[in-house]
């Protein structure tokens, strides 16, 4: 397994291309399932995630070829022969859930593995399942698979209404209701950029949806979706995380591609930390207001609030404040499994359930540290940047799930980082 070793090198300064967003990509993905007709997303991110997402869909039989050194995905799902999304597959990523939806609305049928546990909480799909069951599909879960049948070969519009918001469970049942009869109003919808952004691509391929981007989604079904060429919306997380550069390094860093609108949230506990955000013609301009930044408590939340994919890196940043902020996780129950990994680089963290207590401290010191989860893996690298010596981190493979050529970005603004194969 490969690790990353760090050496802290003081300021750093740069730009950054911020690439297509990994989550909105993950859920466009899928929408090829809806339609017989090419669909064509640009701007996609190389990630070992997608390439699972791909070989999914390849195994229902749609075809799916990486072009453009994989920036270009061109796929078409005119001869789906397999209904069926193996547990061998679905099991390396909780995403596969989101094949669900349209395989049923447009076949009827589909037969999908459970996604099983994830480091970060018991993440179940039960709202994925009652939304399709609102739309009248009749659900038999066995020997680990959501066995799905729509009566009649089709799903019916119905009002879908979340107790609480779910970023996929949304995505699912947005996608299923373009091909439904009738009109079906998701109420409580997630909000996310990548929301907007699957909605716009199914607009593209001939569907009828207003509300995207609000809590209440109407959708009218139509008979049938054709083909679209879609560019990736920004990946706002990455582009999150390095913001967080300059803010826990010093130094300043342009994030190509970057819009405030994408992280208005984020960015305002960044100006309450001490760092300046400036939108230029090409992206976000960040840099420290002045020295040391200052505590700030952030509280995750859905959009438009603080992303919980940003938390991990926030704590970072907050290990090296002036002062002591309180971190408060209220999407997943069990995600500060980087923060005893930060404490064996000195930093001063207490955990109670989901709240955390960070004490700044002035400097953190190297140290060999494990990455636990995706973004728990970026938070021990910005934490190495800036802490006085060497940092290697392990089990670099969930790093790749979700950032692609971190190295090569980081060297760019000066920093020492660099990948030890095993
Ligand atoms: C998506 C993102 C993930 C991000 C999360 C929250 C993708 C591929 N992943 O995950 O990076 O951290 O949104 O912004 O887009 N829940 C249920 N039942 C369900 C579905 C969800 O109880 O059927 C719970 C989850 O356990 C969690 C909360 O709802 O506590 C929100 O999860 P959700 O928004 O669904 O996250 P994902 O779509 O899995």
């Amino acid at each position: 397994m490969d690790s990353i070793l760090v050496r802290g090198n003081g300021a750093l300064s740069g730009a950054i291309p911020i690439a297509g967003a990994k989550n909105a990509c993950l859920t466009l993905m899928p929408a090829t399932l809806l339609s017989d007709e090419p669909l064509t997303l640009t701007n996609a991110p190389r990630l070992s995630d997608i390439r699972t997402m791909t070989q999914l869909l390849q195994s229902l039989g749609a075809e799916v070829a990486s072009l453009q050194d994989g920036l270009v995905l061109a796929m078409s799902s005119h001869s789906i022969t397999n209904h069926t999304a193996d547990y061998d597959i679905v099991r390396k990523m909780r995403a596969s859930i989101l094949v669900l939806g349209p395989m049923l609305a447009r076949y009827g049928h589909a037969v999908v593995s459970l996604p099983g546990g994830c480091a970060i909480g018991a993440r179940p799909v039960d709202l994925h399942l009652k939304a399709l069951e609102a739309m009248g599909a009749e659900l038999d879960l066995r020997d680990g698979y959501v066995h799905a049948k729509a009566p009649g070969g089709r799903l019916k519009g119905a009002v879908v209404e979340f107790p609480f918001v779910s970023v996929g469970a949304t995505e699912n049942a947005l996608m299923a209701a373009t091909l439904a009869k009738g009109t079906t109003e998701i109420r409580n919808a997630a909000r996310e950029p990548e929301i907007v952004d699957l909605a716009r691509c199914l607009k593209k391929m001939g569907a009828k949806i207003e509300g995207e981007g609000t809590s209440t989604i109407t959708i009218e079904g139509t008979d049938r979706l054709g083909g679209a060429t879609h560019p990736v919306v920004t990946d706002r997380i990455e582009l999150g995380t390095y913001m967080l550069v300059p803010a826990i390094c010093g130094g300043e860093v342009e994030c190509i591609g970057g819009t405030l609108d994408l992280v208005e949230s984020f960015a305002e506990k960044l100006d309450a930390a001490g760092v300046s955000v400036t939108q230029t013609n090409r992206g976000l301009k960040v840099a420290r207001k002045n020295g040391r930044v200052q505590a700030v408590d952030v509280t995750t939340e859905p959009f438009p609030g603080f992303p919980t994919d940003l938390q991990a890196q926030m704590m970072a940043l907050l290990c090296t404040a002036q002062g002591t902020s309180v971190l408060e996780e209220k999407i997943f129950e069990n995600r500060f499994m980087h923060a005893p990994e930060l404490m064996r680089m000195g930093a001063k963290i207490e955990v109670h359930g989901g709240t955390a207590t960070v004490t700044g401290v002035e400097k953190l010191k190297g140290a060999p540290v494990m990455a636990t989860d995706l973004r728990a893996s970026v938070s021990l690298i910005l934490a190495g940047l800036a802490a006085e010596g060497e940092t290697i981190v392990s089990r670099v493979y969930h790093l790749d799930r979700g950032y692609e050529r971190v190295e090569e970005k980081l060297r760019a603004c000066g920093a020492h980082i660099e990948r030890i194969s095993a």
